[in-house]
This record gives structure tokens, C-alpha cells and sequence, in this order.
């Protein structure tokens, strides 16, 4: 959340910052600004309200200057208004800065400054860290910056420069992200490598207390005990084709179609047909430990934290491991027990999420090995964790997350066989598994090929203001995830629901206004969901359902019925979860939503 780009070369620094601003949207979108070095002794800067293409209006074409800094802002402190647009500066207006994170002291910090004089202009925490830069500046930006960051408590990933040091940028990082991108004759700097991915693939990581000096020939990375730390660039290896749009209008159309792809790299590779087994490279845990495993314990966010959910039932029921999956930014704050022989998984797309990312760390500081499952590699939860999967879906660059969340499922699914077959799964049973998990990708190719009948059922629904959304075991989750991809991007209220908890509550809402989608499998609990459905159209609630083909049964008693091919029914969650991630995006097109960039939402949240 907030995007943050700097850039020192000998190109006009104006277009790249715009560049990097632009690829960066998606982590804050509430007004955007950039600071130039003229060379003169001056900066030049533009702010502005909204989306980028604002910002892009308002910068003359003509911008001239070699290094600068930018930023894309989801707000935290401070309404949304041009004051409190980064980038913010001294008095003096010679130091400039942008902040990704919280200065959780910065009140006690203004205070203190005012009394030395220090004028505010906006009401962000942001604006003490170009003073405090400003109060030990003696020509050394580096050294300036550094006897700053002592002041600040909280979280940060900041850029600075000064109008007096050509080609300089300072950059620090304390649990918001920030990576250096290593050019031929420049040097950039990103909250993430999107930030830069046009102009090269060679990347750094930074890690928490490390401070980054750099400039157009190359940078220097020190650490809190101020020693020099050596790193290796590392390479990036996304297309640039898979940031962009193509064929499509959104994103979000994108990467719902990727999806018979994008689970087929999760899976690469990974599908031992020898052992009937999953083979997981970067586990990093020896058999016997493994082995041992009496419990596995999953933290997630948002749709994450729904793929956990479909994860830990998969755990219990297909491997017999007790399992069970929890919020995140709940975890933290419990002081979880941490038992001996308990795995724990931290389950994030963009492996930066705070919630995720602190309740790791809690979690390790008890002594647990913590696995990640990730899409973004190199991403802090990736490299802080003890191993781990990543699901390879390729970037994920709508707000709404949908191939990830598939990705995820195939990583549970994996891991499932995996701990199963070390445990009492048969050879046998481990094909038949295998079996199900290789046809995944064409069974979504057959769903998304049903996409205008979708379509029609959105296009009938989309004016509707409530909607509930009903599923049992496997597909409550789903049911879950149905409702936050509803809400997230069409604004219409949305609820899930374990169908069998509609009669304790959610009953009351059902009315010819209020329509039900309903999940079906064809196992053990079909029965029980029909029965729910037919509670509902008792009362004069319309019901969708999404369920496998075939079901003339359950065709006959709702209003509209969305077919999946039939299969183990193990699988359902996969190829019931696309209808829904479709069904949402058509009622948000027909509504006319900004589909990628849905109001008030970022893609990565790094603060709490
Ligand atoms: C934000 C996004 C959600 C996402 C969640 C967790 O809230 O808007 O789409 O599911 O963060 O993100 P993560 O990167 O940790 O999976």
C-alpha cells in the first residue's frame, strides 16, 4: 500500500517516475505526486489528487531534472487533499520525501519541532521525517537521514533527496518494503519491482534497518550498527507481457482467464506420478520432522485467509492432521499458544501484507517453524519465512484477487497429498488425488467458457443490494470468498455463510428483494444444501446455484443455475469459486465500478 519509485540515471527522470507511478497504482490510488532534482540548487514537484493520469495531466512535458521520487498514496493519516500528498518537505524546501508506513511517535515529534519553529503544512505523520532530515543535514544526506530514522518509531520505507546532492537518493526501510533496481549507468528504487520493471530486472532487497545510498553509477547498502552489507542482485524474471492488459479490458478479466494457466505453474513440475506423491522443493523441513507434524496452523488476510480456510479442511479431512486457519491481525494480538510439533503457514499473494507479516514474526519469536505460501517472490514473508511454496501465478495486478487465490488452493492441495502419503493415504487413493488435481486446469477452462450464460445471470442480479452466499465444507469458503469478491468491487453488500447456519440468523433476510447464492456439491452434503435452498425460495428468496452439471434435481428448484463439470468432489472449490469471481466482475462492469481499482481497497497492505 502507497507506491513509492525514485529514480537516478541520465534519462529525464520525469516519464520513468510516471512509469513507475503508473505500474504501482494498484498499491494506492487516492493522489500521486513526484519531486525533481533541477540541478540548481531547487526542486521541481507536482501533486495531485486522484489517479495518476492526473498527476500525468498536471507534469509539464518539458519536466527536466535526472533523479527524483515518487509516490502513489492510499491515505492512513489526513484526508485525501493536495497538502497531504506525498512527496513532503522541509522548510526550506530543499529535502524531499516519501513514506510507505506509520510513524506511529510523529505527534510528539511535530510538538518538538514546532517549538524549534518547524511550520507544518499538512496533517500527515509523514512531514516530520523531511524536518528531522532538515534539523541534521551539515551537507551529508546519508548522515543526515541516518541520525533522523533514531526519532522514528513505527513502520517505514522511505525515499529522500535533497536539492543540493545531484543523482543522490536515501532510502531506508523498517517494515514496509523497498527494493533497489540496478541499471546500466542508473540506479532506481521501488516499494516493489513493478516500481522499475521496464528499465531493468536486476534487483535488491532490502531488509528491516537498512539504509540505501544510492546514486547513477551504483549504491551502497548499510546496516543499524552502520556496517556495510554486501548483496547480490538478484534477477526478475516476469515478462513485461504479463503486466500488461493485452486482449483485455481489466485486469481482473485477465487474470480470471489466466487461471487454467497460472494453477498449471503452481502444480509444474510438482506432480510426482512415480510416488503418487506431490514433490515440494523448498520445504526446508527434514522428514522426520515432518513426519512428526501434529498440527498445522494457517494465517491469512482477505482472500488468502479463504484459501487457508479450504486449506485447513483439506488438512483435517484428506491428510487427518488437525488443522485450522485464522485471521491474521487476530492471531497477533491472542498470544497464540505454540505448540511443540505444530507447522504454521502464512498465506499471503503479495508477501507483504502487515497483519500476515507481524503474526509470523510473533509466531517464529515463539519458537515455530512458519511456512509461506506466496506469489511474489523475493517478498518479505518469502524471505523471512522458514520455507515455503510459491504458487508462480504470475503477477496479480487487480486489487481483487482471483489466480492467486486459485494458486493458493493448488499450493494446500500439494501439501495436502505431500503430508497424506507420509501418513495413511494409499498409493491408490494418492493417484486418484493426483488424478483430480491434473484435470483442475481443464475443468476451469470448460467453466470459463460458460462466461456470457454468467454474464446473463449477473446482468439479471446486478441492481440487487443485498445478496447472502451459502455453502457447506469445502465450498463454505468459497461461499466466503464469493461474498468478498461481491462487495469488493461492485459495493453491493454481500454475505457468506455455512448454509447450515442460514436457519440461527441470516434467514431473516431472505425476502423476493435478497438473493441466496447457494453452492452444491454432489457429495454427503448435497441433501442438507438442497434443503436450505428450498427453506429459502419457501420464503420467497431467489436462489442461484452453482452446481454440477447434470443436477437436474437441483436445475428444477432454483431461479438460475450455473453449471460446473462434474468431478472428485474434492475439486469443487476450484471450479466453483470462478463462476463467482465472474459473476462479481460482470454486476461491477454493469454497475460501472472501476473493476482494478475498487474505492478505498490497495492490493498490498503493509500497515496494520
Ligand atoms: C488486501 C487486498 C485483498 C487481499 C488481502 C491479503 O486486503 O485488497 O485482495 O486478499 O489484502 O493480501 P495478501 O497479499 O496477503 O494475499
Amino acid at each position: 500500500m502507497c507506491g513509492i519509485v525514485g529514480y537516478a540515471g541520465p534519462r529525464r527522470a520525469s516519464p520513468i517516475l510516471l512509469e513507475g507511478l503508473k505500474r504501482l497504482e494498484y498499491r494506492g490510488y487516492d493522489s500521486a505526486g513526484i519531486a525533481i532534482g533541477r540541478g540548481d540548487g531547487s526542486l521541481s514537484s507536482v501533486r495531485t489528487v486522484g489517479k495518476i493520469q492526473a498527476l500525468k495531466d498536471a507534469v509539464p512535458k518539458d519536466l527536466g531534472g535526472t533523479w527524483g521520487i515518487g509516490h502513489t498514496r492510499w491515505a492512513t493519516h489526513g484526508g485525501v487533499t493536495q497538502a497531504n500528498t506525498h512527496p513532503h518537505f522541509d522548510g526550506s524546501g530543499k529535502i524531499a520525501v516519501v513514506h510507505n508506513g506509520i510513524i506511529e511517535n510523529y505527534r510528539a515529534l511535530r510538538e518538538m519541532l514546532a517549538k524549534e519553529g518547524v511550520v507544518f503544512t499538512s496533517e500527515t505523520d509523514t512531514e516530520v521525517i523531511p524536518n528531522l532530515v532538515a534539523r541534521y543535514y551539515k551537507g551529508d544526506l546519508e548522515a543526515a537521514v541516518k541520525a533522523a530514522l533514531v526519532h522514528l518509531e513505527g513502520t517505514y520505507g522511505i525515499a529522500v533527496i535533497h536539492a543540493d546532492e545531484p543523482g543522490r537518493i536515501v532510502g531506508a526501510r523498517n517494515g514496509s518494503p523497498l527494493v533497489v533496481g540496478v541499471g546500466e549507468g542508473e540506479t532506481l528504487l521501488g516499494s516493489d519491482v513493478m516500481a522499475f520493471i521496464s528499465s531493468t530486472s536486476r534487483v535488491v532487497y532490502l531488509n528491516d534497518g537498512e539504509i540505501v545510498s544510492l546514486d547513477p553509477s551504483g549504491f551502497r547498502i548499510t546496516d543499524r550498527s552502520d556496517s556495510r552489507v554486501d548483496r547480490a542482485a538478484d534477477a526478475v524474471t516476469w515478462e513485461l507481457g504479463a503486466i500488461e492488459k493485452g486482449e483485455y479490458p481489466c485486469f481482473m478479466e485477465k487474470e480470471i482467464f489466466e487461471q487454467p494457466d497460472s494453477i498449471g505453474r503452481a502444480l509444474g513440475g510438482r506432480l510426482d506420478q512415480d510416488n503418487a506423491t506431490a514433490k515440494l522443493g523448498g520445504l526446508n523441513l527434514d522428514r522426520r520432522y515432518q513426519r512428526a507434524v501434529s498440527r498445522v496452523n494457517i494465517i491469512a488476510a482477505g482472500t488468502s485467509w479463504h484459501a487457508s480456510l479450504v486449506g485447513a479442511q483439506l488438512l483435517e479431512s484428506v491428510a487427518r492432521i488437525p488443522a485450522s486457519a485464522d485471521v491474521a491481525s487476530e492471531v497477533r494480538y491472542r498470544n497464540p499458544v505454540v505448540e511443540r510439533d505444530s507447522l504454521w503457514f502464512a498465506v499471503s499473494q503479495s508477501g507483504e501484507t502487515a497483519d500476515t507479516l507481524y503474526a509470523m514474526r510473533e509466531i517464529q519469536r515463539k519458537g515455530a517453524n512458519v511456512l509461506g505460501i506466496c506469489n511474489v517472490v523475493g517478498s518479505t514473508i518469502a524471505r523471512e519465512s522458514d520455507g515455503g511454496v510459491y504458487v508462480h501465478s504470475g503477477p496479480e495486478i487487480a486489487v481483487a484477487s482471483t489466480k492467486a487465490f486459485t494458486s493458493q488452493l493448488a499450493a494446500f492441495y500439494l501439501f495436502t497429498l505431500h503430508m497424506a502419503r507420509m501418513r495413511d493415504m494409499s498409493r491408490a487413493e494418492g493417484e486418484r488425488f493426483l488424478a483430480g488435481l491434473a484435470a483442475v486446469p481443464d475443468m476451469i477452462k470448460t467453466v470459463l467458457g460458460r462466461r456470457d450464460a454468467i454474464q446473463a445471470v449477473a446482468k439479471k442480479y446486478s441492481r440487487r443490494r443485498d445478496f447472502l452466499f451459502l455453502g457447506r465444507g469445502l465450498l463454505y469458503p468459497i461461499a466466503l470468498e464469493g461474498a468478498l469478491k461481491l462487495k469488493e468491487i461492485s459495493y453491493i453488500h454481500a454475505e457468506g455463510y455455512p448454509a447450515g447456519e442460514i436457519k440461527h440468523g441470516p434467514i431473516a433476510l431472505v425476502c423476493p428483494e435478497v438473493p441466496t447464492v447457494f453452492l452444491v456439491s454432489d457429495d454427503g452434503l448435497r441433501e442438507k444444501v438442497i434443503s436450505n435452498i428450498r427453506e429459502v425460495k419457501a420464503r420467497g428468496g431467489p436462489a442461484i446455484a452453482v452446481g454440477v452439471e447434470g443436477d437436474k434435481e437441483l436445475e428444477g428448484i432454483v431461479d438460475d443455475f450455473i453449471p460446473v463439470p462434474k468431478m472428485d468432489s474434492r475439486f469443487y472449490p476450484f471450479t466453483m469459486v470462478v463462476p463467482l469471481q465472474l459473476f462479481a466482475y460482470f454486476c461491477a462492469l454493469d454497475l460501472g465500478r472501476d473493476v482494478d481499482q475498487p474505492r478505498n481497497l490497495a492490493k498490498s497492505v503493509t500497515v496494520e
